[in-house]
């Protein structure tokens, strides 16, 4: 065999699991189908959308809360290709970041498309339409996701579009009706807004972030409310959209009612499905459960023992973290480590501002599984932090066991819950309890002294509220 192992697919799974099998002392090769490494996440995905975030909130400060703060501005104006100019340019640093990590770790990278042509090989077809095989002893299948299409959805990449056409137009649509008020419909809805898009968000479900502590999602809509009036179509099922040139109309229905909305773009974001065109895992007898490769939960093997599978190509959480965190259990069950992932611990961001950010149960599955709880909640308003810089936005939401007081679920929306979320993963990891965390110092003034106070409140103790 050329390699110990080899990888096919770049993005956080693929390249992060090269990264530590090389560093267990195995011979690696990546394989990717684009010309760029990183996958979804850097080239179309948590990157690109975090940096568009950040240029449309600078933009949205300027002009709503600077004043505030005393400073003055003269006119204002978005100039849309600089922000996507600048979006590229922080894709291609990222790019080159990781193309030094795997010179440094002596990581062969292959350029085309990956397809197995027997358990130990695969055959890599380039740009150029020639043909290499390579030989491993182990294969992870890294290979992502792609947005979910619906037959009556005619997405034409111009104006009725992905996120991936969504993150470099070329204008400011006007009116842009997002089909799905999930993460991507609330983050780049938030960007498109803040920079005077009209936003018109249609939701199969009766409330945005819907698969969230429902605390979350009411708040958001608040907040979204305020700060750009967005029209909600919740409980709404899409029936058409149709591209009439420079208009895209959407019908939807609800309780036998039909609306007909008129945008200039139509953002399609409701949700995304494995990715495994071309690779020939059928063909090759790979297990398949709708859609996803079907994996041993313990060491992520494949039917085929030799061959693994990880990130959005298999079940759970379509996140980077998750995909990397997946990449790193494979590389070292291959070195015959003994790894393991908390899954119930992988915390969830929604990077809006104010950002949301969960980990561990919330209220709703509390409830189902019929577990006794307290519930902590700690608002924004309250914290002297919050009110120095204005983002007086949102709360936190402990929950804990009624008997013992482990924390069994954090859920907070506002300024950097996106960061604040950590310490409750680490408190969780060590199985602390609310009075854990009141006992621990916290500086001040700190957003973290927010994540105390909840806990404080669990037990009616909290000092500010
Ligand atoms: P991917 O990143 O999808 O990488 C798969 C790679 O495999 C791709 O480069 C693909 O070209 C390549 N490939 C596929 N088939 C072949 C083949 N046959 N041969 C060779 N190469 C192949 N997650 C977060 O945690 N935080 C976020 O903020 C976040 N933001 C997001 C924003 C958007 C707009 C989107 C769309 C997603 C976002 N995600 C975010 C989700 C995140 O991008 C994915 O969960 C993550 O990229 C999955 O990693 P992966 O390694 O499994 O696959
Ligand atoms: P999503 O699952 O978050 O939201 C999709 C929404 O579309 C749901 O609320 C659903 O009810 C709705 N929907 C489905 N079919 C519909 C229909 N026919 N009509 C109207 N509404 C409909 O999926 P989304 O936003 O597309 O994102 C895909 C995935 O990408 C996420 O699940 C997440 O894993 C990942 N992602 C993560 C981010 C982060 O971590 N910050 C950011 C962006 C994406």
């Amino acid at each position: 065999m050329q390699y110990n192992l080899a990888i096919i697919g770049s993005g956080p799974g693929g390249y992060v699991a090269a990264i530590r099998a090389a560093q267990l002392g195995q011979t690696v090769a990546i394989i990717e189908k684009y010309s760029t490494l990183g996958g979804t996440c850097l080239n179309v995905g948590c990157i690109p959308s975090k940096s568009l975030l950040d240029s449309s909130e600078h933009f949205f400060n300027a002009k709503h809360t600077f004043a505030e703060h005393g400073i003055k501005t003269g006119t204002l104006e978005v100039d849309i290709f600089q922000m996507i100019t600048r979006k590229n340019v922080v894709i291609k640093k990222i790019n080159d970041g990781i193309n030094y990590l795997m010179k440094k770790n002596k990581i062969t990278v292959y350029n085309g498309l990956g397809s197995f042509v027997d358990k130990n090989t695969i055959k890599i077809t380039k740009t150029d339409a020639t043909e290499e095989n390579i030989t491993a002893e182990n294969i992870i299948i890294a290979t992502g996701s792609k947005p979910t299409v619906l037959p009556f959805i005619p997405v034409d990449k111009k104006r009725i579009i992905t996120s991936t056409e969504a993150l470099s137009l070329s204008e400011i649509p006007k009116n842009l009706i997002i089909i799905g008020a999930g993460v991507i419909g609330a983050e780049l809805g938030s960007v498109y807004a803040r920079i005077g898009s009209k936003i018109t968000f249609v939701e199969f479900a009766d409330s945005m972030i819907s698969t969230m502590d429902k605390t979350m999602g009411k708040e958001l809509q608040r907040t979204m409310k305020k700060d750009f009036a967005p029209n909600f179509y919740f409980n709404h099922k899409v029936t058409k959209v149709e591209n009439l040139g420079n208009e895209v109309i959407v019908i939807a229905e609800s309780s036998g009612q039909t609306v007909e909305l008129k945008g200039d773009y139509c953002l399609v974001c409701i949700g995304r499905k494995p990715y495994t065109d071309g690779l020939n895992a059928e063909g090759l007898g790979i297990e398949f459960d709708k859609g996803k490769i079907v994996i041993n939960e313990a060491t992520m093997q494949t039917n085929i023992p030799n061959i693994y599978a990880i990130g959005d190509v298999v079940r759970g959480a379509m996140l980077a973290h998750k995909a990397s965190e997946e990449g790193v259990l494979v590389a070292e069950i291959i070195a015959g480590q003994k790894p393991y992932i908390n899954y119930d611990l992988v915390p969830n961001v929604v990077y809006t501002w104010p950002e949301v950010a969960s980990v561990g149960l919330t209220e709703e599955q509390l409830k189902e599984k019929g577990i006794a709880y307290k519930v902590g909640s700690f608002p924004f308003v309250a914290l002297g932090r919050a009110v120095a810089s204005g983002d007086t936005d949102g709360l936190i939401k402990v929950l804990s066991n009624s008997m013992t007081d482990e924390i069994l679920g954090v859920h907070m929306i506002g300024a950097r819950a996106a960061d604040l979320i950590a310490e409750a993963v680490s408190a969780m990891e060590f199985r602390a309890s609310c009075e854990d965390i009141i006992r621990t110092s916290h500086a001040h003034p700190t957003y973290t002294e927010a994540f105390r106070e909840a806990c404080m409140a669990t037990n009616n103790t909290a000092i500010h509220i």
